[in-house]
């Protein structure tokens, strides 16, 4: 199969729904393919899925992420181009290092027994949803809202309003998805970046006059002292993109970890105790099934990488979850092995813009898989899982499960 046929395997419906055929297809055409006929427009060049050349672009600092033509016209691209997720140095230091200095192990230590709460809570919910041998899903009354209360907590968003807030990020990413750029989703992503920037206005002067402990408060207090290098504007943009960065992501974490753990009863079994395990799990299952499926990064200057050319300030598409099933690198890359040797996974990126929120993330997933099964050890699930069918955020949406009694 030629790398054409690949890409339009990858981006059909079936490619949506199990893209990692397609993955192990382009493994065999080496770490990195030129793109053939590429609509005229594009900036994409190349797509790569080698672990070691994905790796070595997303920690070169000179390759850059590059804005899209008009990003001025649009409210949604212009809160992403002043947020450090998708700026670059020096911007990007400069915002990123006013965030990283409040995700101290401190505040991730104070975070454990708000996850340990939220679980529990949402445990005994599915207990009584499921008591009378019902099905509950697994998706709306676990993943999605673990990691929603924790970072409602953590950053000081009333839990009234996340459902509210919970629309937007939907809009927002379904723009993001490969196939979202059409003028609907745009106008919706617009709206949501209006709604959201006037909400985060109201909020942070409401928590200038009533300051609490919470993140926003921290950083209004910081702002207004003269602090921190960052204005207003810049810090709702930075709170619009982590809050979204945070919220699908780790959703799709428990939700796409689910059935492969239990594909494997031994494991699960064992997990209630064991943290190296559980932080196994959470890894392997990260890299396995990866929420995050590609990046991208521009050339800083004519180049050849793994013996493609690339012209200066043409893209690269950067596949990490297919990197993460790199066969050089994890040996029989489909099995499941929390106990694996090896290198970290891509699935939170590497380099400048590694992701703030894995630990955060990776202790919501140590903290809560094994005390889902301590609480429902005969937990199964009842229907055939709904992918999400995006393949730049991918995962299950619905997940029915028995909770066993
Ligand atoms: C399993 C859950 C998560 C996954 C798979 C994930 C994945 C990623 C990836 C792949 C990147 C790199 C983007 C790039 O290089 O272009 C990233 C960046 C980022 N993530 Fe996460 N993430 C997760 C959870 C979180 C959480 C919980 C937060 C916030 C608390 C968060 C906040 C961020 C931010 C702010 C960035 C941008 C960092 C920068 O550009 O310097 N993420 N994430």
């Amino acid at each position: 199969m030629d790398v054409d046929q690949i890409l339009s395997g990858l981006y059909s419906e079936a490619g949506r729904q199990d893209p990692y055929p397609w993955y192990a297809a382009l493994h065999e055409h080496g770490p990195i393919s030129t793109i053939p006929n590429r609509p005229e427009h594009s900036t994409v060049s190349a797509v790569a899925v080698g672990y070691d050349l994905v790796d070595q672009v997303l920690r070169d600092p000179e390759w850059y992420k590059q804005a899209p033509p008009g990003w001025q016209d649009q409210e949604i691209l212009r809160t992403f181009q002043s947020s450090m997720m998708f700026v670059n140095p020096p911007d990007h230091g400069r915002m990123r290092g006013v965030f990283a200095r409040t995700f101290t192990p401190r505040r991730l230590g104070a975070l454990e027994p708000v996850i340990v709460r939220v679980v529990d809570t949402l445990l005994d919910r599915m207990a009584d949803a499921g008591a009378d041998g019902g099905e509950v899903d697994f998706v709306a009354d676990f993943a999605y809202p673990v990691p929603a209360l924790v970072m409602a907590e953590f950053i000081g968003l009333p839990e009234s309003e996340l459902a509210w807030y919970r629309q937007r990020v939907d809009w927002i990413d379904e723009f993001l998805d490969v196939a979202g750029k059409t003028p609907q989703r745009l106008a919706l992503a617009n709206q949501a970046a209006e709604e959201l920037r006037a909400w985060y206005r109201d909020l942070i002067a409401h928590r200038r006059n009533h300051p609490g402990e919470d993140l926003i408060s921290g950083l209004v207090e910081a702002l207004d002292s003269g602090d921190v290098d960052l204005t207003e504007e810049e810090l709702i943009s930075n709170l619009i993109v982590l809050f979204n960065a945070s919220f699908v992501t780790t959703v799709y974490m428990f939700s796409n970890g689910l059935p492969v753990l239990l594909a494997h009863p031994d494991t699960v079994a064992a997990l209630p105790g064991d943290e190296p395990l559980a932080q196994g799990c959470v890894d392997e299952v990260l890299r396995l099934e990866s929420p995050v499926h590609f990046l991208a990064r521009a050339a800083p200057r004519d180049t050849v990488l793994g013996g493609v050319p690339v012209a200066r300030d043409e893209n690269v598409l950067l596949i990490i979850a297919g990197a993460n099933r790199d066969p050089h690198r994890f040996p029989e890359p489909e099995r499941f092995d929390p106990r694996r040797d090896g290198p970290p996974s891509l699935a939170f990126g590497v380099g400048p813009h590694f992701c703030l929120g894995s630990a955060v993330s990776r202790l919501e997933g140590r903290i809560g898989l094994p005390r889902l099964f301590a609480r429902f050890p005969r937990l199964a699930v009842s229907q055939p899982a709904d992918y999400s069918g995006s393949l730049f955020l991918r995962g299950i949406d619905k997940l029915f499960v028995n909770t066993g009694g």
